[in-house]
């Protein structure tokens, strides 16, 4: 006979939940909706931050513990130069004007990703903002900026090599539970919810090793259009799914049942 496992109690209460504890969208469509307005691609994104504000505070109302938004990814950086620029501004802009709102409603920010690259202004509003918030125990907002799946789960590989190389642990100690409190996000739980807007059905390097179990919602609505009703809408997706984190059905239901 094979190795049987028992059901961890984690997935047990993953399984009965219907609300997600963590959810992470890739806000994409904000070009589109500007061009078929006959708008700058700029104004998109512009209006993509009223969207932000409202499924933000629509999370933190609802008790959601962490909401996850793909804002600039590692390979946003090869778009037009000017395009590049205006988002910066925006990133900047908005977090100085928006941070002390969070602030207010104990909402706690985050940004994850290499912000080593960001022009200095850019890094020090992040830093302000997660200053400000860091005691607040409300939702937990990340924002992942010049952020890449594949550069979070590299950088992980490279501190436990580090600890190799140290001599503080073996090659073969190196396993999925050791890597996991070097990612990025190492202290939030998996996002159970992933959306992504504007049509596209794919991950573009977003969180690779956190969303090994999320739930995927697509949908063709454009970010700028992405409402308190359309996350109702996924939200109530999200609550028929049955989550069998490898398990059977029945075995799902028995839980559910318990
Ligand atoms: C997503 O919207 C926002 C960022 C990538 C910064 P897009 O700018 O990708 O919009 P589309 O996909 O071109 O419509
Ligand atoms: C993903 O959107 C990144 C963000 C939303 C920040 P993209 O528009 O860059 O993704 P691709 O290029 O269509 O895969
Ligand atoms: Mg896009």
């Amino acid at each position: 006979m094979s190795k049987h496992e028992e059901i961890p109690a984690a997935v047990g209460d993953r399984i009965r939940r219907s609300l997600p504890r963590h959810i992470a969208i890739i806000m994409d469509g904000n070009g589109r909706w500007a061009q078929a307005r006959g708008l700058p691609r700029h104004r998109g994104h512009k209006a993509g931050v009223e969207a932000v504000r409202g499924v933000v505070e629509q999370c933190a109302s609802k008790g959601v513990e962490a909401l996850t938004l793909f804002a600039f990814s590692s390979e946003n950086w090869r778009r037009p130069r000017t395009e590049v620029r205006l988002l910066m501004e925006l990133f900047i802009a908005t977090l100085g004007r928006e941070a002390r709102r969070l602030h207010r409603n104990n909402v706690r920010l985050r940004v994850i990703g290499d912000r080593d690259a960001f022009p200095a202004r850019l890094r020090e509003r992040i830093r302000d903002a997660e200053d400000l918030t860091a005691g607040n125990s409300g939702l937990t907002f990340v924002i992942a900026g010049n952020y890449g799946g594949r550069w979070d789960i590299a950088h992980a590989a490279r501190r436990l090599a580090e600890r190799v190389e140290a001599g503080e642990l073996a090659a073969r100690d190196v396993t999925p539970e050791r890597l996991r409190p070097h990612l990025s996000s190492h202290d939030l739980p998996d996002p159970d919810l992933f959306i992504r807007t504007g049509g596209e059905q794919r991950i573009s390097n977003f969180l690779l090793w956190q969303l090994a179990y999320a739930e995927l919602y697509f949908t063709e609505v454009l970010w700028p259009d992405f409402d308190a009703r359309e996350l109702e809408h996924a939200l109530d997706w999200f609550s028929r799914r049955q989550r069998r984190f490898g398990l059977t059905g029945q075995q799902v239901e028995a839980i559910k049942g318990a």
